[in-house]
């Protein structure tokens, strides 16, 4: 057999790129040039994966009870008393430093009646101790029991059983994770790669410039998955071909929990049938192309000249962040539903949470390097976004051009949500090396669903 004919060894003709970073000559980190990939089946996946809600209360009872998922960031909760809660389908956490400075994360249900302590995405800052507003009934922030009013009439209470259930927390480049499952394995097998990856891209030394939700018209999964490959870039944003490498980008499956895709910017499609000048692709990359000197290389000027506007604009060094770090869509996905991408121009995280069967919602972060000197802002407010809202109305946002571009991408939720349950053909087809990270996605979930516990636990 050829090696064109063995399942998933097939690539796009061209530079991939790896070579295309290679060929920079700025020693990229290893960890960008690191190949993982593994053909896993070329079966169809079930429409109904998307459309049941007997698949929909499966993915609760078994995969969002028991996996870790990021609840906020640590400079949402700097100090003692300070708190966030955090939701996701009937599960709430309530997150809060005790006095020790300790992060705890207690299920956000009263032990008396089940009143939420808080609301849901309710933050704030120094309580005291944890009050249930329906009777008054509260706790330390150690979650130990501190009064009940009018005590004698629960002399069946013993102090000692009656304190909040903790639930498993723990942080990872400047994020708080929760796992709602109390035998939860450790945090740090969970992420696999990322811990060494990312200690070239500390995301805890980054701040949230921007935090938005925006209600999606599709299943969670259907919506994150757009967001999985760059196949759909000739479709659905095709603008971006003269300066985007698309289909030869590469995707990187390193666990059961973390994938990669690393998509070139400042480098043509492989799509274009005619290739691109240095110039015109200077030109496409929005400069004058009579501004590229002599002889320069267009992707090359374009990551220079970013390295110094955005350095300013961020009160940072960039000198040295290699020309992918500068400008590449670099993005990880953390099973089940985060995303995380360390590259400067795109310095994006997103999750998504189920509303519904139909509908999730999606959140962004925007995490900028804080700056070398003086006052770091506060964590952006949030941004709430309803399901026809267009990503151009957060003015900060339509500034990076990535509102556009998310705009395009969500505008085919309606439509695809749509001919999923019109399908007569039972599955969806997947590209063997493009769209391998859907397929582990289901991999990995489906191993949830068919264990009582937690996969490697
Ligand atoms: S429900 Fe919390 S004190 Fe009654
Ligand atoms: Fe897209």
């Amino acid at each position: 057999m050829s090696k064109h004919d063995t399942p998933g060894e097939a690539r796009c003709p061209g530079p991939s790129t790896r070579e295309i970073i290679l060929a920079d000559g700025d020693n990229a980190p290893d960890a960008l040039v690191e190949e993982a990939y593994t053909f896993l089946g070329d079966e169809d996946i079930p429409f109904s994966r998307y459309t049941s809600q007997e698949m929909y209360q499966q993915e609760i009872d078994h995969m969002w009870s028991r996996t870790w998922q990021w609840a906020c960031r640590e400079e949402h909760v700097p100090n003692p008393g300070d708190y966030y809660t955090y939701d996701v389908g009937p599960y709430s956490a309530l997150i809060i430093r005790d006095s020790d400075g300790k992060l705890c994360a207690y299920i956000n249900s009263c032990p008396h009646r089940g009143m939420q302590f808080c609301n849901a995405g309710e933050q704030g800052r120094g309580k005291q101790f944890i009050r249930c507003p329906f009777h008054g009934m509260s706790w330390h922030l150690d979650g130990s029991l501190r009064e009940i009013p009018c005590r004698w009439d629960f002399p069946h209470i013993k102090e000692d059983n009656f304190n909040l259930t903790g639930i498993p927390v723990g942080t990872w480049g400047g994020f708080v994770f929760v796992n709602f499952d109390p035998q939860a394995g450790p945090l740090q097998d969970y992420l696999e790669v990322l811990p060494r990856h990312f200690a070239h891209w500390p995301l805890q030394d980054r701040y949230v410039a921007l935090h938005m939700h925006k209600l999606l018209p599709g299943n969670w999964k259907m919506c994150l998955e757009a967001f999985l490959e760059a196949y759909h870039v000739m479709a659905t944003h095709p603008e971006g071909l003269r300066t985007a490498g698309d289909a030869n980008a590469q995707y990187d499956i390193f666990g059961d929990n973390v994938s990669r895709f690393v998509h070139t910017v400042g480098y043509p499609s492989p799509h274009l049938p005619k290739p691109l000048t240095q110039p015109e692709l200077f030109a496409a990359l929005g400069h004058a192309a009579e501004d590229l000197p002599e002889g320069a290389g267009a992707r090359q000027q374009h990551a220079d000249l970013q390295r110094s506007a955005l350095g300013a604009q961020m009160g940072v060094d960039l000198s040295g962040y290699s020309n992918s770090e500068m400008l590449d869509s670099i993005e990880y996905y953390l099973f089940p539903n985060a995303c995380f991408f360390p590259g400067i121009s795109i310095p994006l995280i997103y999750r998504f949470r189920p509303v519904d069967v139909d509908h999730c919602v999606h959140e962004i972060l925007m995490l900028k390097p804080k700056p070398a000197a003086g006052q770091v802002p506060p964590p952006a407010e949030v941004i709430n976004l309803g399901i026809e809202d267009s990503y151009t109305a957060v003015s900060e946002f339509a500034a990076t051009g990535l509102a556009y571009v998310l705009d395009q991408d969500t505008e085919n939720f309606h439509r695809q949500r749509a001919g999923i349950k019109a399908a007569v053909k039972t599955g969806q087809t997947l590209g063997n090396y493009q769209e391998a990270r859907i397929r582990n996605l289901h991999r990995t979930l489906d191993k949830y669903l068919s264990h009582s516990q937690s996969p490697g636990a």
